[in-house]
């Protein structure tokens, strides 16, 4: 069996869209069909790739020419898809009827952008890619830190909603799904939390809002089953055979630290077999210099022994460390080709 994604993750900045590219250039060089999307909320993707300035959630494919310097003539197949919860919300209630049910003010708060339920709304997207069968590999570039725990933890969140917040919704409204009067609202059934909660909103905002809210909640039940099937791509993510996780780190000691501390926080959700990609490495370019003066040797010395020590203490902790050069020269698509070049050299098993 051949694996099916790639992920990306990492602190902020440290090269993970950039990366995630350059992987995707490569397979694409090589003949699989590819989709890279992005949960990055700072849309670099549409900068380095060069895609349309919108937000529509669309598929696009990358032409080629643009890196014709790694590619040459070859066709490559490679789509990229910037992540936009609104339109995987929509793309749902389409497929399964209820897109009326979806137009309801709260849900269209909840999916904006950073509107809550990007990591979530994001699961669900790729998990609709995968089972497509139009891609041989999804590559995902995700958000910096946190926000990638929060995708993982979304599966969780997932499961404690569809579990208990609906029932006791359900249960406190007295009303059955689907059911379009309003006259069970207020009816006291349980005492819960959710019950003091929709009382207080009740009474700090209105009934209308309850209303509102109420219809939101059954707008997002109706489509749980695209939530539900989202919780599979999470389960496949603890086998390695389905995926390659690669932690991005530059090479500084604070980086490295926090490469460490994602690793643990992400290990409970995922496979232990991960890579490390050092980026930004200043080895081949130090390899290159011959100093001219003792000061510029010195300088030279101490540059490459605390990018040595650096590196070593990774390898302690990673099995397989992948280092990437620093790429001199100002060009996101120049970065995107080199990066790709050394992606070449280690080839990473699919
Ligand atoms: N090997 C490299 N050499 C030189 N510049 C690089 C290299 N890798 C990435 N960059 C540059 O570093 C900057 C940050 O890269 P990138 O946006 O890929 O990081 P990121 O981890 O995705 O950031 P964020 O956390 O904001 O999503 C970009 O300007 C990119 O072109
Ligand atoms: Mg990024």
């Amino acid at each position: 069996m051949s694996k099916r994604i790639e992920i990306f993750c990492g602190t902020g900045g440290v090269g993970k869209t950039t990366l995630a590219t350059a992987r995707a250039l490569q397979l694409a060089t090589c003949g699989k069909k590819i989709l890279l999307i992005t949960i990055d909320p700072a849309k670099r993707l549409k900068e380095v790739l060069s895609l349309p300035d919108d937000d529509s959630g669309q598929v696009h494919r990358v032409p080629a020419q643009q890196f014709k310097e790694f590619c040459g003539e070859r066709e490559i197949h490679l789509d990229a898809l910037l992540m936009s919860p609104k339109s995987t919300m929509e793309r749902m209630g389409k497929e399964q009827g209820t897109l009326e049910d979806l137009d309801n003010p709260i849900i269209k708060i909840l999916t904006r952008p950073n509107g809550g339920m990007n990591e979530i709304m994001a699961t669900i997207e790729v998990q609709h890619y995968l089972k497509s069968g139009d891609y041989d590999l999804i590559i995902l570039d995700t958000p910096p830190g946190k926000h990638f725990i929060d995708f993982l933890v979304s599966s969780k969140k997932i499961n404690s909603f569809f579990d208990k917040t609906f029932i006791e919704i359900f249960k406190y409204v007295g009303k059955s799904i689907g059911k379009s009067e309003k006259t069970g609202l207020f009816q006291m059934v349980v005492s819960s939390g959710v019950k003091k909660l929709l009382s207080y909103l009740g009474k700090v905002t209105g009934a209308d809002f309850v209303d509102t809210f109420i219809d939101a909640i059954i707008g997002l039940y109706k489509t749980k089953d695209s939530f539900l099937e989202a919780l599979r791509f999470q389960e496949n993510l603890k086998i390695k055979e389905f995926s390659n996780w690669f932690l991005v780190t530059s090479v500084e000691q604070q980086k490295m630290e926090e490469a460490q501390e994602m690793r643990e926080g992400a290990l409970q959700f995922m496979h232990s077999d991960s890579y490390l990609g050092v980026n930004k490495c200043l080895g081949p370019h130090l390899s290159d210099w011959n100093p001219s003066s003792r000061e510029q040797q010195t300088l030279k010395d101490s540059m490459r022994d605390r990018e040595n020590r650096l590196k070593e203490a990774a390898g302690k902790s990673f099995d397989k460390v992948l280092e990437f050069p620093v790429v001199l020269g100002a060009s996101p698509n120049q970065h995107v080709i080199e990066l790709a070049r050394a992606f070449q050299d280690y080839d990473p098993p699919v």
